[in-house]
């Protein structure tokens, strides 16, 4: 028998495209997400060239246009000195993704200066993100309180982080945050099992306890994301591994398994996969448009036969239960049963 779950919204991948279309491109990224049972994307902007102004975001959002088999958006990112061009160009971006600590790419804010312009600037009532571990996120969400603003705390790993995001909302403050499935469902004990380098994410895989503690406090976990971030084999095996797991095809399976024992439930996912972002994102609706999952449907994840460019994944060879059958996008079916059938360009941008 099939399950039916709503339109569900990844708002945190890395497709790759301009710069390294050889990891993922919007094609092929939009593809695993349909493959995952994501019907929307966000798309983060340390891109090559990085997404950072009007330029860079416009071409990016014709390159989507073209190739995108679902819906989606694209971030614009946090430079030195480009606050009034990014606010200026808010309402085409999924939102503001400012890089207060060291991770992928070239959009890192080093000095706590440069990111006062853009709590200043940003419009007040449009996503604003970031990534900042530990101390960092505490930094974020004390600029966020003085000027009175939602912001939203990407990839949370650390039990100290949620302990801080359930404060900081117990006392009103408007904080809302995503936890990926490498934080809850890996911790540091597996690292010698997936190789050093393919280990490799940022942030790092945490403590058992910081791992039980993400489960402890789902209350406070507004979102699920996946940081899809693609990197291939070689790269992950090389000397300079990047840091970055993919994770698209492998979410709502792993999500669905731990509700099959009893971890969470359908309507936890839900809403964490279609109402909440659909509220902190504010994503337009997608009509018509579902997900059918068999939750009986026990199955081995396996590299091969994902739709993502980067050839691996941290979780193969687990056994899930819950298969993704068939994606219905705006009354068409866009994918069933590991096989694509929306054309590239049929997806939808989320901002006008
Ligand atoms: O592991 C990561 N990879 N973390 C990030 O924050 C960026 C990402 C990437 O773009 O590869
Ligand atoms: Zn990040
Ligand atoms: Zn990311």
């Amino acid at each position: 028998m099939l399950t039916r779950l709503p339109a569900l919204v990844d708002v945190h991948v890395h497709l790759r495209e301009p710069g390294a279309t050889h990891k993922e491109d919007w094609a092929s990224g939009t593809a695993a997400a349909l493959a995952g049972g994501i019907t929307t994307v966000l798309a983060m902007p340390n891109t090559l060239p990085t997404i950072n102004s009007v330029e860079t975001l416009a071409a990016g959002l014709k390159q989507a246009a073209g190739k995108a088999h679902c819906d989606y958006g694209q971030y614009i990112g946090g430079a030195v000195g480009n606050a009034a061009t990014a606010a200026a160009v808010a309402p085409l971006a999924a939102g503001l993704k400012l890089y207060l600590d060291q991770t992928y790419g070239d959009l890192k804010l080093d000095d706590m200066l440069d990111w006062l312009p853009h709590f200043a600037a940003w419009p007040q009532d449009w996503p604003l993100c970031v990534h900042a571990e530990s101390k960092t996120m505490a930094a974020a969400i004390l600029l966020a309180a003085l000027h009175d603003r939602p912001v939203h705390i990407c990839h949370v790993s650390l039990a100290e982080e949620i302990a801080l995001i359930r404060a900081a909302k117990q006392a009103g403050l408007k904080v809302t945050c995503e936890v990926c499935p490498q934080h809850l469902f890996l911790c540091e004990d597996d690292i010698l099992a997936l190789g050093a380098g393919r280990a490799e994410v940022r942030p790092r895989l945490a403590s058992k306890a910081d791992r039980e503690a993400l489960w402890a406090n789902l209350d406070v976990v507004d979102c699920f994301a996946t940081d899809h971030a693609p990197h291939t084999l070689q790269e992950k095996d090389s000397a300079t591994p990047p840091p970055g797991y993919p994770g698209l095809e492998t979410m709502l399976p792993l999500l669905l398994n731990a509700a099959s024992e009893g971890r969470l439930t359908l309507d936890d996912i839900t809403a964490r996969l279609h109402s909440n972002p659909r509220r902190i994102f504010r994503l337009p609706e997608q009509p018509e448009t579902y997900v059918e999952v068999d939750l009986d449907s026990r199955y081995e994840i396996r590299a091969a036969e994902q739709h993502t460019r980067c050839g691996w994944t941290p979780f193969e060879g687990w056994q899930v239960n819950g298969r993704v059958v068939r994606v219905t996008l705006r009354g068409q079916t866009a994918y069933e049963e590991g096989r694509l059938l929306a054309a590239p360009g049929s997806g939808r941008p989320i901002r006008h």
